[in-house]
């Protein structure tokens, strides 16, 4: 894995090293995504993610892929678990998804992850309630990319919550957030 601040190539002829990859980390941030919360669970372990890098790779079946960091926690989760969540959020919650961008601490008696209730999805794995849709997946295949892991996961269940389908979703420009790059 590349040492952070250290430019990673390869490097285009005569380029400076420096400027250009600070360069090409203002193109990567311009992709456009959505920013959703990515629910794991291993046993009793239950984690909920901030995640934009996720999307649909095949129509029949029903994939999505998500990359997660290899030193996340989420990361031993999905590897051992084999399934997650994806939930899509309002653009009025978009404060709420900063819940999710260190590990969850669980409340077992409040039934809450970082002080946001949840229910277990079909798959297992956690659905915030915050959530006005969400794509539940079994792990299908994995690929180590790098920095990250990509996981493929088969829709085994899906729906909105009420009034959802009408709802404005977050992406990243909504928020002065940026990741990756
Ligand atoms: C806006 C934003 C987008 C993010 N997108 C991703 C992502 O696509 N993949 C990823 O692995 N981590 C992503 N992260 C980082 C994780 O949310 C954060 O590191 C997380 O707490 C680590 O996961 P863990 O709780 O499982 O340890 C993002 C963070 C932010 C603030």
């Amino acid at each position: 894995m590349a040492k952070r601040g250290v430019p990673v190539g390869p490097f285009p002829p005569g380029v400076d090293h420096d400027a250009y990859d600070r360069m090409r980390r203002r193109v990567l941030w311009k992709l456009p995504s959505g920013l959703y919360v990515l629910g794991s669970r291993c046993g009793e372990r239950r984690n909920l993610m901030a995640i934009n890098w996720a999307m649909q790779v095949s129509v029949d079946p029903k994939l999505l892929a998500v990359a997660i960091e290899g030193t996340a926690v989420t990361h031993e989760l999905v590897m051992s678990g084999r399934c997650f969540t994806l939930s899509l959020v309002s653009r009025e919650q978009r404060g709420e998804v900063r819940r999710f961008v260190k590990p969850a601490v669980e409340d077992l008696d409040a039934g809450t992850l970082s002080g946001v209730g949840y229910r277990d999805g079909l798959s297992g794995a956690p659905i915030p309630a915050l959530a006005i849709a969400w794509l539940d997946c079994e792990v299908r295949h994995v690929l180590a990319t790098g920095s990250h892991t990509l996981f493929v996961g088969e829709v085994v269940d899906a729906g909105f919550a009420d009034g959802g389908e009408d709802a404005e979703v977050l992406r990243m420009e909504d928020t002065a957030m940026s990741y990756g790059g």
